[in-house]
């Protein structure tokens, strides 16, 4: 989206909402927030709302999608009518397709799968305000749901978004940054690995600003993280 002339996103190294430039916005995690799904989660990044719930290891219909030895993770990742400024059609769409696969390979390599032969994982998110940042706080709320679920993992996966607005490479882009900003850059990361299990880039960066984003994202996943299982620890206190 053009930004209008008149706009600042950055004024005297602050930015609009009073955040430093490597600063992510205040994170609240909560894990089993709800009473009939196996294992949930609520997430705030800002003004960014998710909520995450999973159902199963359970039987797999269409059967067809059944896999011999091990289970199946599916993801479907929904927008609430209500939660953006233009009331969005409800229902599935292209980007929402689009977002439940992105989720899936980043929770993917953690899952013990083996475990469940022939049984399927169910993992709903709803967004229920946006303020950029969906997916990574679908990420975020997801793992935290998955483990509240019990299911195994290796580990859990952070996400946080960094990109570039004004010229300058910024953590956590919130709303009018990502609509008038020049890149956006979420990224997921396995806790105890430097693996990133997502990794887009939506505009240009050239190779030493994208360098410099992936460690501000990965910086912001090591606080997101602590949060998760901070979430997790809380709930079973
Ligand atoms: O949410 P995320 O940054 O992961 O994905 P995006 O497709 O880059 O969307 C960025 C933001 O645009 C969303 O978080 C919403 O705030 C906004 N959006 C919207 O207002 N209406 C839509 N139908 C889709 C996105």
């Amino acid at each position: 989206m053009k930004k209008p002339d008149d706009m600042k996103l950055i004024v005297k190294g602050k930015r609009l909402d009073g955040r430093k430039l490597d600063e992510i916005r205040p994170v609240k995690i909560e894990a089993g927030v709800l009473g009939r799904a196996i294992g949930s989660a609520y997430v705030e990044v800002g003004g960014t709302k998710v909520i995450a719930g999973v159902h199963g290891p359970r039987g797999v219909y269409p059967k067809y999608l059944e896999k011999q030895g091990r289970a199946i993770l599916r993801v479907k990742y929904s927008m609430a009518p209500f939660s953006v400024n233009d009331r969005k059609r409800p229902g599935p769409d292209r980007r929402s397709v689009e977002l439940s696969k992105m989720i899936k390979h980043a929770l993917e390599p953690v899952i013990f799968f083996d475990e469940f032969p022939q049984l399927s994982i169910d993992l709903f998110v709803e967004v229920i305000q946006a303020d950029a940042g969906t997916r990574a706080a679908s990420i975020v709320a997801a793992s935290v749901a998955l483990a509240d679920a019990g299911i195994p993992m290796r580990a859990l996966v952070s996400s946080c978004a960094a990109g570039k607005i004004e010229g300058k490479i910024v953590l956590d882009l919130d709303g009018p940054e990502d609509n008038y900003g020049q890149a956006d850059l979420p990224v997921a990361v396995i806790d105890g690995t430097e693996e990133i299990s997502l990794l887009q880039l939506d505009g240009e960066l050239n190779e030493k600003e994208l360098k410099e984003a992936v460690q501000l994202a990965v910086s912001g996943c090591r606080v997101i993280h602590d949060k998760q299982k901070e979430a997790l620890r809380r709930r079973y206190q």
